[in-house]
């Protein structure tokens, strides 16, 4: 795992934005994971500015609420479609997001696990992190061999995504269908994005604390090909800090990356 702290939101997203226009340039037939969520829509506003073609690329989306009609504002295809897909050069065939309106939950999550297979498998999976450390809709106790299949979100996940649901967590929905563990572990490439004060405690427990199921994120220690983005004010409850920056400065692979005001 690297980690990757930027001076502000705005270089941690740009680096990330850098990282995937790259990853498609070298790649345009790239299959990318999508996530939703606060910290992706500054990712979705500097890709579309970036003018990168999607043309050939396949996305998945980690999850989607249960029980939302496809064109309710809230479901996460809603918000992709506002966010990237109604912006960009992407064939929305191409596009995909769990059924979480599927009469048949279980079959709708096997589908989508051999649609991913059929695509070859996730290149490079974007990640955010919830206070509840899910990645995906990924709650405590997630088994790490998980698959795509319907989880119940906590009260905290409910709660942080209440704004959305006129400010009243009771709006949120109760269960949602989500890639598993396994199933982003499976990933070529993981890129988690965290920012703001409120993510300090539980990205270090993620990249730093101990493997396990009580932290979802906790797993991408196990994943060969990870990194981790954060702004400073995400990452001061790190302890290997010095370290990761040494990492940043003098790994070749980021050349690119390291802006002047860096
Ligand atoms: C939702 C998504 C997660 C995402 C999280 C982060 O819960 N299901 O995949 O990581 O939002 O949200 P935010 O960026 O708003 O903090």
């Amino acid at each position: 795992m690297e980690v990757i702290i930027r001076p502000n939101i705005d270089h941690a997203v740009d680096l990330v934005v850098k990282l995937i226009v790259s990853r498609i340039k070298e790649k345009p037939d790239t299959t990318l994971g999508l996530a939703t969520g606060r910290t992706m829509e500054r990712v979705y506003a500097r890709l579309i500015a970036s003018g990168v073609s999607f043309a050939q690329c396949q996305t998945f989306n980690l999850d989607e609420y249960i029980g939302l009609r496809h064109a309710d504002p809230n479901s996460y295809r809603s918000y992709m479609k506002a966010h990237l897909f109604d912006h960009v050069e992407i064939n929305l065939a191409n596009t995909h997001v769990p059924d979480g309106s599927a009469a048949d939950l279980k079959k709708a999550a096997r589908d989508y696990e051999s649609l991913i297979a059929d695509a070859g498998g996730i290149d490079l999976q974007l990640l955010g992190i919830g206070y509840a450390g899910h990645i995906g809709f990924n709650e405590p106790l997630s088994s790490f061999k998980s698959r795509t299949r319907d989880k119940a979100l906590t009260p905290t996940t409910r709660a942080q995504n209440a704004e959305m649901f006129g400010g009243d967590a009771d709006n949120v929905p109760k269960r949602a269908l989500t890639m598993g563990v396994g199933t982003i572990l499976d990933a070529s490439e993981l890129v988690l994005l965290a920012t703001g004060a409120a993510k300090a405690a539980i990205v270090a427990k993620a990249v730093e604390g101990p493997i396990t199921s009580m932290v979802s994120a906790s797993a991408i220690q196990m994943h060969p090909n990870c990194k981790v983005v954060t702004d400073e004010a995400a990452a001061t409850e790190l302890q290997g800090r010095e370290y990761y920056d040494f990492v940043f400065e003098n790994e070749p692979e980021w050349k690119g990356f390291r802006c002047a005001e860096n």
